[in-house]
């Protein structure tokens, strides 16, 4: 049977490099008559010139020729276009040079004397492993893609708004900041606009920047050479340059101090950036999404965050819709979450209550798609009744008048109404009292160390990481000074 890429091979470009110009002639006029297209040299520096000029599939490779060898033309070509094939033809085939070949990338090996029917059926079957290759990585991509996208739920106009940028956008360059508050699927975003990229196979890195105290913030996106700092034992690749070709994804962008808002000015500018402590400049070919749920031109007043920042950052925003603007994405959410948790939890599935769905639309969702998915696990776990106390428990915060709620101004249990008290277990009023109370106890002492996370963790005798969860759980924001 002919070999599959039976149709391609009309269009195989093939660049024969050999010093001895009877072996590119023969190569020449053999293949060309296979209907290859074929272009030869006879030194390494013209078969270099020529990459850009002709871009050949296929590069046919002498190893011993005066000036270059063959070895490191190969590593110039795999440098120059990985996915450029090359076969070595080589009278000498001794073992240490196959192994050089092939760990510098080369498809086959051909020893001299050669037939050329050998050659031709031996870059046919490199050019169908590449096909095949090819097929593979586009249908695997083509997979994830779709998986993404089945996974990102909403009909709302905003949602299919949305996903309208996401394909106008997302086979360009450009630098995109997802604004919205927590929890209404930013993340999801920037997966699915790096999944539909050209970069989708390389990687997608994401730093969250309020995660990492400002001085390993540094480092963990730059990198960092042996010593340039205490405990800096071994140099460290930077999230950017582990990010080379793909994606890289600035969550909280908000949060990034000053100092390392001027840093990421200039590798944006420059694409280019030193390791800290480092004195070679690395260059990088990434792109840049962020996204932040606070209000960065209230910060640029406060001078916490940079202007020209925000215009480098920011080619296009794309602005993710609260739940309760989208009232008619709810239910379609929380079936789709319910489907996914009973088979996770391997528990059967129960129908939603009319009076449940009711309760759903109703109520305001401050946490958003996450605070939904979030019930919807508890929901499949203790029951449909959880809708009902969620719900009821996110009334009462919001019940609470301002100045007598704790995290407002002097909380007085004596004052609050007694509709306040109706229908609750002592349980559900000392969660909520106590919630409040530990949300401004949490609040109070972040800005008091200017938001200092680590500091805040060590005063209040709770883990760095279990305060992170609770600034999310209480849904915490750091306000900029003008602001408050
Ligand atoms: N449209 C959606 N369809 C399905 N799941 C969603 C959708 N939007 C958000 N989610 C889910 O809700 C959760 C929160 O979403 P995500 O982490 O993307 O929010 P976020 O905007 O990045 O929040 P934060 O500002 O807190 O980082 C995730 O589990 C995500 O998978
Ligand atoms: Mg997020």
């Amino acid at each position: 049977m002919p070999l599959e890429i039976e149709n391609l091979t009309a269009k195989i470009r093939i660049l024969a490099v050999d010093d001895d110009p009877n072996v590119t002639w023969i190569l020449s006029d053999g293949l060309s008559e296979s209907e290859f297209v074929v272009e030869c040299c006879n030194d390494s520096q013209s078969a270099l010139a020529k990459l850009a000029t002709f871009r050949p599939d296929l590069c046919l490779i002498d190893i011993k020729m005066p000036g270059m060898d063959g070895i490191e033309l190969l590593n110039h070509i795999k440098k120059y276009d990985p996915s450029i094939s090359v076969i070595i033809i080589s009278g000498h085939a001794d073992t240490p040079i196959v192994v050089q070949a092939v760990k510098g990338g080369a498809e086959d090996f051909i020893v001299k004397p050669f037939d050329v029917e050998m050659v031709e059926i031996c870059i046919q079957k490199v050019m169908e492993k590449k096909s095949l290759r090819q097929r593979v990585r586009s249908l695997e991509s083509e997979l994830a893609r779709q998986s993404l996208w089945s996974h990102f739920v909403g009909e709302s106009p905003q949602i299919q708004h949305v996903r309208e940028l996401i394909e106008q956008i997302g086979t360009t360059d450009l630098n995109v900041l997802i604004r919205g508050e927590s929890g209404t699927g930013k993340d999801i975003v920037a997966r699915m606009i790096h999944q539909i990229s050209d970069r989708n196979r390389g990687p997608f890195v994401k730093v969250n920047c309020a995660a990492l105290p400002p001085d390993l913030l540094e480092s963990e996106l730059f990198g960092h050479e042996r010593g340039a700092f205490t405990g800096a034992y071994k140099s460290k690749p930077g999230r950017f340059e582990l990010a080379e070709k793909g994606t890289i994804f600035l969550d909280e962008i908000g949060e990034m101090p000053p100092a390392i808002q001027a840093t990421l000015l200039q590798v944006l500018e420059h694409k280019e950036f030193y390791r800290v402590g480092g004195t070679q400049t690395i260059k990088v070919n990434v792109r840049l999404i962020c996204a932040t749920n606070v209000n960065l031109e209230k910060m640029i007043q406060s001078k916490s965050f940079r202007l020209d920042l925000l215009y480098r950052i920011n080619d296009i925003t794309i602005h993710m819709p609260s739940l309760r603007e989208r009232p008619e994405d709810i239910c379609l959410l929380a079936h789709f979450f319910l489907n996914r948790y009973y088979e996770k939890f391997g528990k059967t599935p129960q129908p939603l209550s009319a009076e449940s769905e009711r309760l759903l639309m109703e109520y305001t969702w401050p946490g958003n798609v996450r605070e939904l998915e979030s019930l919807v696990k508890r929901v499949v776990i203790f029951g449909e009744q959880e809708i009902r106390h969620n719900i009821e428990k996110g009334r009462d915060d919001m019940l609470l008048p301002k100045e007598e709620s704790p995290a407002g101004g002097d909380f007085n249990p004596a004052q609050l109404p007694d509709a306040y008290f109706e229908g609750k277990t002592l349980k559900d009023i000392n969660d909520n009292v106590m919630g409040q109370i530990e949300s401004r106890a949490i609040r109070l002492c972040l800005e008091h160390l200017g938001w200092n996370r680590k500091k805040a963790a060590k005063a209040l005798g709770i883990s760095y990481r279990c305060l992170l969860y609770k600034i999310q759980q209480y849904n915490l924001q750091k306000e900029p000074a003008a602001a408050r």
